[in-house]
């Protein structure tokens, strides 16, 4: 039987040669918000072949946007011109299609990159004032965030349409919004992180209205014939939280807006969360979004096998795959991949006699 893994997958104009695609990974590499060197490699190596699509880290459209002080953005000409470099050559000697993930980090902006803690900026580590639906800090420890008005939340829409427009100017195939991992946009969908008493809070409708608006601005700032997706949390894993049953309404509502694709992952908005990590946890989310919405999905987590994502894909539970730290660890993940279930993997030319029909016994 001939693998659905590496069967094309379309989302408007652009097909995939396979459905497999590298997570967004945040690098902790950028001066302010631009790409270096550091980024040909990360970004170079995935292109290479690792899969059909490949995804920017977390690129945040404002400097308050991003998660930590060293985080990727997409919000200045320098910016936009060190990432127009990447992607530059990565169209010149990769194969893979390119993504760019806008993201605004919201309550969970200002803090430290992992590998140092992790934690919120201190003042004379730079701390700035960071925003979010609801002045309520992300857990103990935390900065307290300003609640967003509505000159603020005209402001950040701009940001992500400023954002989109320059995406677009690099040339980049898809873009995917972030509305995931507790950052900005999953902020106003959670009832956890959303205490609004106006029309962006309280009922689902409300709590959805802003991620949808923001949605609908850069919909219309991207061309037509280009993919625009959504990842979200599924679930916020804490009682009272965000719900799987919520994220399918959401999802529907994001279908009819013109969103190509839900990429599924689940958690991240409250340090409560009881998450029961185990192979391919998220793929129920993922299998539900996609039979309830009727929207192409992409299941993310614990997914490192060339098995395990064939099952996936051809059992109907998702349409692509995404992997992160099995593509660190392997950056060949797909060739390797496909010589395991049969299928074909685009090799670049430089790179075309490392092929084993062509040289291993
Ligand atoms: C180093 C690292 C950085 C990450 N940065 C991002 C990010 O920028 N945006 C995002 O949506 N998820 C990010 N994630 C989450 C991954 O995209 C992915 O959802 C998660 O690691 C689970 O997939 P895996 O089991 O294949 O690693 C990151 C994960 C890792 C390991």
């Amino acid at each position: 039987m001939a693998s659905t893994l590496f069967t094309p997958f379309k989302l408007r104009d652009l097909e995939l040669p396979n459905r497999i695609v590298v997570s967004p990974m945040c690098q902790y590499m950028s001066v302010d918000g631009s790409a270096g060197d550091w980024h040909l490699m990360h970004l170079g190596q995935f292109a290479m072949g690792a899969a059909g699509l490949v995804i920017t880290e977390a690129t945040h459209v404002s400097a308050i946007g991003r998660i930590s002080p060293r985080c990727l953005g997409l919000y200045s000409d320098e910016n936009e011109k060190t990432i127009a470099r990447v992607v530059e050559f990565c169209r010149k000697h990769g194969v893979a299609k390119l993504g760019i993930q806008l993201a605004h980090a919201g309550r969970k902006g200002s803090s430290l990159p992992p590998a140092q803690g992790g934690k919120a900026l201190t003042a004379e580590q730079g701390a700035w004032k960071t925003v979010a639906p609801s002045a309520l800090p992300f857990g103990p420890g935390w900065h307290v965030p300003e609640a967003l008005t509505a000159a603020g939340l005209r402001e950040v829409k701009q940001q992500f349409v400023d954002a989109a427009q320059r995406a677009a100017r690099i040339g980049f195939d898809v873009i995917e919004l972030h509305a995931a991992h507790g950052y900005l946009l999953h902020e106003f969908l959670s009832p956890i992180s959303n205490q609004r008493t106006d029309e962006y809070g309280g009922s689902l409708e409300n709590r959805m209205r802003y991620p949808l608006e923001v949605f609908d601005a850069v919909r219309a700032a991207w061309p037509k014939d280009k993919p625009l997706g959504a990842r979200v949390s599924a679930t916020d894993w804490v009682e009272g939280g965000w719900t799987p049953e919520e994220t399918a309404v959401f999802a529907k509502s994001l279908k009819a807006r013109g969103c190509d694709f839900i990429d599924v992952s689940s958690g991240a908005l409250d340090p409560r969360q009881q998450i029961p990590f185990a192979p391919g946890y998220n793929v129920p989310f993922a299998e539900k979004v996609k039979k309830e919405a009727g929207i192409a999905t992409m299941s993310v987590g614990m997914i490192t096998r060339p098995r395990q994502a064939e099952d996936i894909v051809s059992g109907g539970k998702a349409d692509l795959i995404a992997i992160a730290r099995g593509a660190m660890d392997d950056p060949r993940w797909a060739w390797h991949a496909a010589r395991e279930l049969g299928g074909e993997a685009p090799y670049p030319a430089n790179y075309q006699r490392c092929t084993p029909a062509v040289w291993k016994p």
